[in-house]
């Protein structure tokens, strides 16, 4: 940005701009325009080319072979971090890939020496399906900064800031970035000064900034800019804006929110971009250019990272899910498309395709008794099998599956409204729901895990690997076992005395 245009628009603001910055920024008013410190007010961006845009549009298929190669350029750029690991990445590398997830981390640190490292962790969920122990959560994250990471950016599916403590606690300890993140949904209930509070609660745990996760795309810029605004106006901490581009709607909302006050904005390199991923990295940085918000990032340094990944796109373009420009049906039923594609897929699936309309009509029904939980895996699942369940059988919660009766008790965590207390009834009977924090109710399961991989385990982490996924983990510790042992001459004591089955 040149000195003109700042010195410009702070002379059309000269009731701000003269007073003190620290004040400035604690009582900002709704309708004024941030001046602040040059570092403060230009936007950012962190890539999610190795993370969530190959997620979205490959299914998480992306090597680490076909990483390594362009990790150097991608250090060049300047983003603010580089989205890498966590979400569904960790399973997908040893399940699909036979890949050690934690061989990927390090590998990427050591090529990766000025940019920011940054994951995605579901809480108490870790990187896998379901609650685990605290003391499992507390040496995931402790490993996970360990092998290199920088910031942690911490969710969970109902927003219920219990089942992100241990891990937010963890990483503050571990002495990393602390990313908390409010999973955006719409409902009565999820205002803006519920989402507000929600950020200042964030703050209180110690977060070092604020991520606002529209797994949906359903963030029209509008209301950005309200959100953007009710959680400035309670906390200072930085704000960070994740989006999909699958209503078509992401690259305004994040223009309207960086406009409004947040930091960081979440892109995906051009080829790996749009559809269900993110916004194009290219077009936020141009759009951008030589505005106050300019992001720093020289186009030219962002195309031999295009170039490369138009490459890696055209190798896995078996994979790529094409939704063919923008899905609507976002904006007409306000649900995630991924969960309004599964709908329909089950509904074809039992031939009544011509029930579509109801199953519509009936997820608001079952999203109220449920007390309005986001629709992100896995309550997405849970409110779409519910939904349809009470439209096929032609009576409402006359069957009840297992995870909505274990929702029901409390499992998940507290719903952000109070649930319907007849339906409750109706899906656990006389049992006594749990209203303490899930993860207390699981006995530690570390050392259990330490024992049933001790055989193959090559390294701390591989029991970690177990304990999430012991299934995978059965198949993909010996034969990495195998292979490492095998491959390398120091470990020749080990194979000689383990007992792995060949
Ligand atoms: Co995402």
């Amino acid at each position: 940005m040149t000195q003109d245009k700042r010195a410009g628009r702070a002379n059309a603001n000269s009731a701000e701009s003269s007073g003190k910055k620290t004040e400035e920024t604690a009582n900002r008013k709704e309708d004024s325009v941030p001046v602040e410190a040059k570092p403060k007010r230009r936007a950012m961006v962190m890539e999610t080319a190795l993370r969530d845009a190959h997620q979205s549009l490959i299914a998480t298929r992306m090597r680490t072979s076909d990483m390594a190669p362009v990790l150097e350029l991608m250090d060049e750029v300047g983003y603010y971090s580089l989205e890498m690991w966590g979400g569904a990445t960790f399973d997908s590398c040893m399940r699909f890939l036979g890949e050690d997830p934690w061989e990927r981390l390090r590998l990427i640190r050591r090529h990766v020496k000025k940019t920011k490292l940054q994951m995605l962790l579901r809480g108490q969920n870790l990187v896998g399906y379901r609650h685990y122990a605290d003391d499992a959560v507390r040496e995931f994250v402790k490993r996970t900064v360990g092998n290199g990471m920088d910031i942690i950016r911490i969710f969970d599916a109902l927003n219920d800031l219990r089942n992100m403590e241990i891990a937010a606690d963890q990483v503050k300890k571990e002495g990393a970035h602390l990313q908390m993140c409010i999973a955006y949904t719409l409902s009565p209930v999820h205002t803006l000064d519920a989402f507000a509070k929600m950020a200042l609660d964030m703050t209180h745990m110690g977060a070092d900034s604020i991520a606002i996760k529209d797994m949906a795309g359903l963030l029209n810029p509008v209301d950005c800019v309200r959100l953007v605004k009710a959680i400035r106006a309670k906390t200072d901490v930085p704000i960070q804006l994740h989006s999909h581009y699958t209503s078509g709607m992401a690259s305004m909302a994040y223009y309207a929110g960086l406009e409004a006050g947040a930091s960081v904005v979440d892109t995906a390199i051009s080829p790996f971009s749009m559809g269900t991923s993110q916004p194009p990295t290219e077009s936020l940085v141009a759009a951008l250019a030589g505005g106050e918000l300019d992001t720093g990032i020289r186009l030219e340094n962002l195309v031999p990272v295009a170039e490369y990944f138009k490459k890696i796109r055209e190798k896995y373009s078996n994979l790529i899910a094409d939704i063919g420009g923008v899905d609507i049906n976002i904006l007409r039923y306000q649900i995630p498309g991924g969960m309004y594609s599964n709908l329909v897929s089950q509904l074809k699936e039992q031939n009544a395709l011509d029930r579509l309309e109801d199953v519509m009509q009936e997820i608001p029904v079952v999203r109220r008794a449920m007390g309005y939980p986001p629709l992100v895996t896995p309550t997405s699942q849970i409110v779409g099998t519910q939904a349809t369940l009470n439209v096929l059988t032609g009576q409402r919660w006359k069957v009840i599956p297992k995870e909505v009766k274990q929702y029901f008790m409390g499992y998940y965590g507290t719903a952000p409204a109070p649930l319907d207390p007849e339906v409750q009834k109706l899906a656990i009977g006389n049992e006594e729901p749990i209203t303490c924090r899930p993860g207390e109710k699981i006995a530690p399961e570390m050392e259990e895990a330490r024992r049933a991989a001790a055989v193959w385990t090559l390294q701390p982490e591989d029991a970690l690997s177990w304990l999430m996924f012991p299934q995978v983990a059965k198949d993909f510790l010996p034969q990495k076992y195998a292979r490492v042992t095998k491959r390398d001459v120091g470990f020749d004591e080990m194979v000689d005395n383990a007992a792995y089955p060949v």
